[in-house]
């Protein structure tokens, strides 16, 4: 990886900078590993381990933390393997027949498989009360919109401008590693619950892409995704092409097209004509839009967007329902999105959001119940 002038000349910086840490932005195997912090006399770090530091610290719900333990020990037993080959090759050389080695290696392989073991016992336990809460929230069907976005974009600025909550937004990479879900109402009385999601990173192991799949399931199952771009950043262009990566990786893709809307954000740090002329590329176009979730210019424009592309499944409906049919206002409750009510005279005047395989039903409930009234 590094040529032996190169080893030198790196750790004559970390010497003048008293570093502690080198962090080596690629792939190292442990004896590459082994060899530089030997060189450096530092503690030395490759990229996966430095994202699994990273995923550990921010890690806030228990699913997001056991996810985070089960790919730290995923990527620790791929290097106690790549080890043991390591010393068995030696052993051989020497002409060794077994040794203390093998054998500490061999129970440290032990231990690590059961603890992933129960690892994945627990969040396959998790999971299963996550598709609970979802199938539930289902019957209430509020469509969900789900932010994604490279991460440091500013979905958690954003998430936090749309639902006035404190989730925690720092300049600080992953800040978010679980979704957060907040009920939110768009400007038409529309009720939606938007989703925020881990950051993605290009180059993300596999290992933790398979960790973190679980948690971006809802980003699949969501009907809107908002996909927020830092439209300031250099590498804004290829940023976007991660994600997209990702997300057909997740089984989202080019045909979910009209399931999303792409969010250029912070615009307030782009100059003046570039910014009107973002301004004009993203208007009117219903699947772009320009905004700053720090100043907030834009928001508003957003918010009406989701509002039209969540409307092309969802009609709004003035419907009157006998208040002695407590089943239908029941029903409509359970499977719409009741904006508004008024009972006058025995009558529930009702404003409800429906989707459309929901008013199907909901008509033939009615001539079902019409039917039997007059039996
Ligand atoms: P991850 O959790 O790492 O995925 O980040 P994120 O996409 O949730 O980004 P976050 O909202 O934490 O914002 C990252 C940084 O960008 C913070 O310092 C925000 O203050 C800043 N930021 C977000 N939106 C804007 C914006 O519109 N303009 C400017 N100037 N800064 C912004």
């Amino acid at each position: 990886m590094f040529g032996s002038g190169r080893v030198e000349s790196l750790g004559r910086v970390v010497r003048e900078l008293s570093a502690q840490v080198a962090i080596v932005d690629g792939k190292l195997s442990p004896v590459q590993q082994r060899n530089l912090e030997r060189a450096w006399q530092c503690k030395v770090i490759d990229r996966t381990g430095l994202i699994l530091e990273i995923f550990g610290a921010r890690a806030r719900t228990r699913e997001g933390r056991l996810q985070v333990d089960l790919a730290a020990l995923e990527y620790q037993r791929s290097r106690l393997v790549r080890s043991w080959t390591h010393l068995e090759r030696q052993r051989g050389g020497f002409g060794f027949t077994g040794g203390p080695g093998e054998t500490q290696i061999e129970a440290d392989r032990r231990q690590i498989a059961e603890r992933i073991a129960r690892l994945k016992k627990e969040l396959g336990q998790l999971t299963r009360t996550r598709e609970l809460h979802r199938s539930s929230r289902k019957k209430v069907p509020y469509p969900v919109v789900a932010l994604v976005g490279y991460t440091n974009a500013g979905k958690s600025t954003l998430f936090n401008r749309l639902t006035d909550s404190d989730v925690i937004a720092k300049d600080m990479l992953f800040a978010t590693l679980d979704p957060t879900m907040r009920g939110v109402t768009l400007p038409s009385g529309r009720r939606i619950i938007l989703s925020d999601t881990v950051g993605f990173i290009s180059d993300l192991p596999t290992t933790l892409i398979a960790a973190f799949r679980a948690t971006l399931e809802e980003v699949v199952e969501a009907d809107l995704v908002v996909h927020v771009r830092d439209a300031s950043h250099p590498d804004s262009g290829q940023q976007r092409l991660d994600v997209l990566a990702v997300l057909s990786e997740l089984g989202l893709s080019a045909d979910s097209e009209d399931r999303m809307i792409e969010v250029f954000n912070k615009i307030d740090l782009l100059e003046a004509g570039k910014r009107s002329a973002l301004k004009a590329k993203t208007n009117g176009d219903g699947h772009l839009a320009a905004v700053s979730a720090l100043s907030g210019d834009g928001l508003e424009d957003l918010q009406h967007e989701l509002d039209r592309s969540l409307s092309g499944s969802r009609s709004t409906l003035e419907l009157e329902v006998s208040l002695s049919d407590g089943a239908t206002l029941a029903w409509l409750y359970r499977n719409g999105d009741v904006l508004s009510r008024e009972d006058v005279n025995g009558v529930a005047r009702v404003t409800v959001g429906l989707d459309a395989s929901n008013i199907a039903r909901f008509h033939r409930r009615r001539e079902t119940n019409e039917l039997s009234l007059h039996q």
